[in-house]
This record gives structure tokens, sequence and C-alpha cells, in this order.
């Protein structure tokens, strides 16, 4: 640690991105600390939706089983239903985040992990005391004001908002994890393209007993199709489970040119009631904010020392459920690097593969996100209508849809069909498994990146190409059934081998002790450390048993060798130009 730094890594904001970074830079022995405008974390659920590859994310350091036992498990999240109201009549529903049967063993082959749901207010509270009992230190009531960079390091000047003073704090590097409104990203003056704001919605928190018009159908997500609910928004009304179900989020769009409504008691009572569909439930109302719909990436996300991660760098609606998923694996992808360089293990110019990575991904995001918003409109259209504040035709349509002949037989056919079609936001396994890295921190083999089988939204596809993250199987150790993702990770690369594989072991051993880090060996087969009694390995890798995978400590493949190497010599040969190209 250099004295003439407060801290290695300054990280601002404590949503998602922040809390992770802190978290993941603090279990590898990173010195961070972390500064947040407020003097609490989230006080409103917000993101939710928490997907496989943040689980994995969070059973690398530990975190999976705490976090399980406070969210709502996989069982509970999956009738999408489409309706009037909760009372009301009920339009279909869609299988969703894979609860369908069928998903389901797709979801189960892609990852040792399950879906679940956890709202803000439950996930940042656990990442953050992990991050402080593992070192991180935290400072709330702290402001970011500007900062400025220099060849040895950042000077953040901050505010400490009890007192109102203001002073510095000097670190290495600075990660801008600010949010939306991001203070980091503007100073940084990151380039952004997409329209901007698209549309305002409200969400207004609630608690009211609702069991007696969900319990039967489970889920995250209840929509309502609804005089003027296509306004604006997320493209319908929604009722979300905070808590089964006794706890709601209400949605609802606004015109931004209007500006945001005044939350008075009677407007939330109408709209919940309007949602609910009776009015025979008591409610509590425990917040009620206005939020913008947007649409923005950054292209570039980082510039010199200074890092930004989460909704600094992409805004998008919560459709996809991609909000906080895709801070925390920004964090994910960012933490380990900056652990290296703070290190010494690895040259600075390893931070510039970040963006490289994971700008593309913020576009990604940000149109799929949007893209689902547009497809509610699918809904619509099946109904043949093109807006929902014509009541006289909303009527008639629904009462088409439930009538004799050949007209009603086309509404039932085409609605049938529209809410198929939102799997490409409630069922994306692929959007979440897919994100495939190109960047200096990966080492091509030469080979093209594998076609995709399947439709790459809708279907993971596991491959070991390199800049593809390893794939999931169960194999053994000592005959307990272990994730192929349990083996690498944890702050570590790892060689990935089999029988006849031993040169790169050694290889590793070697390369380990002369570059001053740890290299996880892996020897998979009859009579090795795991076994793969199953032959799913086999059949995943995509080398042969003598051939090794070098594997980043964020699960992601960053070089393949298909065969045995020639001799000793040429493994170790391999690995040092593998390893110092990335490193
Ligand atoms: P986030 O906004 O969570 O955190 C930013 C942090 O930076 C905060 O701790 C803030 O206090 C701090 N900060 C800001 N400026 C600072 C400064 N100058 N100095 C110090 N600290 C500063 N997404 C989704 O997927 N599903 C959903 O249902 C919803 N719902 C939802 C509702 C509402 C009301 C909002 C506002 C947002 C959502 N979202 C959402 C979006 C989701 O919340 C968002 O994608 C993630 O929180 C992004 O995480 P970040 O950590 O990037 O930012």
């Amino acid at each position: 640690p250099s004295p003439t730094h407060d801290t290695d890594v300054l990280v601002v904001g404590s949503g998602p991105a922040g809390a992770a970074a802190a978290l993941f830079l603090a279990t590898y022995g990173t010195r961070a600390l972390l500064i947040t405008k407020y003097g609490r974390l989230s006080d409103t659920p917000r993101a939710h939706i928490t997907n496989q590859r943040t689980m994995e994310a969070l059973r690398d350091v530990g975190l999976e089983e705490r976090l399980m036992r406070e969210a709502t498990p996989w069982e509970y999240m999956g009738n999408t239903t489409f309706c009037t109201s909760l009372a009301g009549e009920e339009l279909g529903r869609i299988p969703s985040w894979g609860t369908d049967t069928v998903r389901h063993a797709d979801y189960e082959l892609q990852s040792p992990c399950t879906m679940l749901d956890a709202p803000q207010t439950i996930t940042e509270p656990v990442m953050v005391q992990a991050a402080q009992e593992r070192g991180a230190r935290v400072r709330f009531d702290t402001e970011y004001l500007s900062h400025s960079q220099d060849d040895d390091g950042v000077t953040t000047t901050v505010r400490d908002r009890l007192t109102g003073r203001e002073h510095t704090i000097r670190s290495r590097y600075l990660i801008g994890a600010d949010g939306a409104r991001s203070k980091v990203a503007a100073d940084l003056d990151l380039p952004f393209e997409g329209p901007g704001a698209v549309g305002g919605a409200m969400s207004i928190v609630f608690e009211a007993d609702l069991s007696h018009l969900v319990a039967h159908r489970p889920s995250v997500l209840y929509w309502m199709l609804q005089p003027g609910a296509e306004k604006e928004g997320v493209g319908l009304g929604v009722l979300r489970m905070i808590k089964p179900w006794t706890e709601w989020m209400l949605m609802w769009g606004y015109e931004v040119a209007a500006g945001p409504p005044t939350f008075t008691d009677e407007v939330v009572r109408e709209l919940a009631v309007a949602l609910v569909g009776t009015d025979d439930f008591e409610m509590r109302v425990k917040s009620a904010s206005p939020w913008t719909v947007n649409h923005h990436f950054a292209t570039t996300i980082a510039r010199g020392r200074v890092f930004c991660a989460g909704d600094a760098v992409h805004r998008h609606p919560p459709t996809n459920g991609l909000g906080s998923n895709t801070s925390i694996q920004d964090s994910y992808n960012l933490a380990w690097k900056l652990a290296h360089v703070v290190a010494g293990t690895a040259d600075p110019s390893l931070l510039d593969s970040y963006d490289a990575e994971r700008a593309p991904i913020a576009r990604q995001v940000v149109e799929r996100a949007n893209q689902s918003i547009a497809d509610t409109g699918r809904i619509l259209q099946a109904l043949d209508l093109s807006d929902t504040t014509d009541v006289g035709k909303l009527e008639a349509q629904l009462a088409l849809r439930k009538a004799p002949g050949p007209e009603g037989e086309k509404v039932r056919a085409a609605l049938r069909e529209a809410i198929a079609y939102k799997a490409h936001e409630f069922d994306a396994h692929g959007v979440e498994h897919n994100q495939r890295y190109a960047s200096s921190a990966v080492v091509p083999d030469g080979t093209p990146m594998p076609e995709y089988r399947r439709d790459p939204e809708l279907y993971a596809q596991p491959t070991t190409w390199p800049g593809a993250k390893l794939p999931h199987t169960w194999v053994t150790r000592g005959g307990h059934r272990v994730s192929t993702l349990d083996l690498v990770g944890k702050g570590s690369f790892s060689v990935v081998t089999g029988i006849g594989g031993e040169p790169w072991l050694e290889a590793a051993a070697e390369l380990a002790a002369e570059r001053g880090l740890t290299i996880t060996p892996v020897s998979i087969g009859p009579g090795r450390p795991i076994e793969d009694p199953y032959g799913t390995w086999a059949d995943l890798r995509e080398i042969g048993d003598a051939g090794v995978l070098l594997v980043r400590p964020d699960l992601y493949v960053a070089g393949r060798h298909a065969g045995a190497p020639a001799s000793a010599d040429a493994a170790r040969a391999w690995l040092s130009d593998v390893l110092g190209a990335v490193l």
C-alpha cells in the first residue's frame, strides 16, 4: 500500500454497481473506500430480478446462500400474467424466468445457480455488509463533487453532508458508480448515444394482502391492459410483487412533457384500485417516486484511471430485468483487473479491456430493454387497438376475443402469439448468458465464434471459445458434485486440463511463482482430483483430454489450446505467451 494514497480504489455510489465493486475488490484484498451521498442504502425496492450470471458472481465470492435466504425463490417468479386487472379478465400468461417446464431444463443446464427475486433493499445491504467484513471502508453522507487525475492517481473532492465541509481523497483509481445522473460520467465527458428520456413512469410501493388474487398464479409481474395504460411508462400498467403477496410496487406511465404527477392519497388509491380491480382491500403506501424511461448508453465507459459502471453508463427501463444485473457484472469484470494492477501482477494496460468488453454490453442491454417495451405493443395490435383510450373499442375487442367465429379466432390466435413473443423479455436466457468479449484480455485461438444454433437472445449457448464464460456442468470431487464454475474464479486464474495435460499444470506452477500470481490447477478425468462421471464436461469442453483452457478470475476463458502440448517447453511457451498477452 502506498502511503501517498488514502486508498487504492475509491468507489462512488452504493447501488448495485458500487456495492458490488467494493465487495469484489475487498474480497480480492484490494483497499477500497466506498462513498455514498445519502445516510442510507436504497430506501425503495427498485431492481429485483437477479439472474444466474449475477448469482454465479456472488457464489464465487461466497454470498449465494446469504442472498438466497432473504430473496423470493425462483418458483414464485413465473406466471407473468396479462389481464385487465387482478380481479378482472385474464388475457393470458407466459411462464417466465425459466420456470416453464421445458425452459427450466435450459436454465438448469447453464448454471449451478437459480434465478431469484431480490430487490435492492435486500441486495445492497448484503453486498455492502460483506464488503465491510472483508475490509472495505464505507462513508455515508459523502458526496462526490469533482476529480482530477495525473500519472500517479486521482484526487477526488467530496463534501461531507453532515458538516458541509469539503475535503479531498487521493486514490490510485476511481470508479463512478453514481447512477443514471452520474456526475463522474459527466465530468469525464463520456460520449452517449440514444434518444435519452423516452417516457415517464411512477413507482408506488404499498402494503396490501392480495394473496387471494395471485397466490394461485404466483408471479413477479402482473400486467394490466387499461384505458391509457400504454401511454409512456413501460407499455402497460404493472403490479410487481415485492413480498409475496403482501407488498407491491405499482407502475404507471406519465407524459414526460407534462412532468410527474402529484402523489396525493386520492391519486394513489385510485390507481391501485384500478389495477387490483376491486376496492375491498386495505393498503399502506410506503413510497411514491417518478422515474424516467431512458434509452441512453455511453460508447466509452472509462478514461485513464477513472471507470464508470452501472446506470452511470447504461440507462434503460426495467424490462428484461437487466438493471442491477448488468451493474453487478460490470463490477465483476472490472474488479479483478484493478486487483491485479494494484498488486503489481498485471500491467495497467489490462484496464483498457474493461471498456472494450463492457461498452458493447451497455449498448446491447439498453437496446434490448427498450425493444421489450415496443414488443408489448404487439398485444395491442393483436386486439387491433392503436391505443386503449377509446374505451368502447377496447371493450368491443375484449368481447370479440370471447366470441365464436373466424374474427374471434383470429384475435385469440394473434393474442396468444403476441404474449408468447414476450419470451424476449421474460425468458431471454441468451441475453443473460451469451455475453462474449473481444479485447486484449482474451487471446483468440484462430477459430471463429461458434454459430448460434438457436435464437441467441432466447437461448444460452455454452462454449469454451476464448471470450466466452466457462461452461457450467456438474463434475465430482471425492464423489461430491461440484460445478465446473466452483473449480475456478475466487480472484485467481485457473488452468483446466485433463489426462495428459500435466505439462500445462507444471508450466502454470512455474509461471505463477515467477509472476507472483496464484494459478489454480484443475485436472479433470478418471483418477484425477476432479472426475467427470456424467461425461458432460467431455461433451462441453471443445478440447481434447490433454488440451487446456486458461480461465480468468471472472470465469471467462482467456485462452484455449485444443490438443496436447508438443513438449513441456512448448506448454510453458504457450501459457507464458497467453498470460503475458492478458496481463
Ligand atoms: P444506483 O442508482 O442504484 O446507485 C447510485 C448510487 O450512487 C446511489 O447509492 C446514490 O446515492 C449514489 N450517488 C449518486 N450521486 C452521488 C454523488 N454525487 N456522490 C456520492 N454518491 C452518489 N431496474 C430494474 O431492473 N427493475 C426495476 O424494477 C427497477 N425499478 C426502478 C425503480 C426506480 C424508482 C428507479 C429509480 C430505478 C429502477 N430500476 C429498476 C433501475 C435500477 O435501480 C438501476 O438499474 C440500478 O439501481 C443501477 O445500479 P447502479 O449501482 O448503477 O446505480
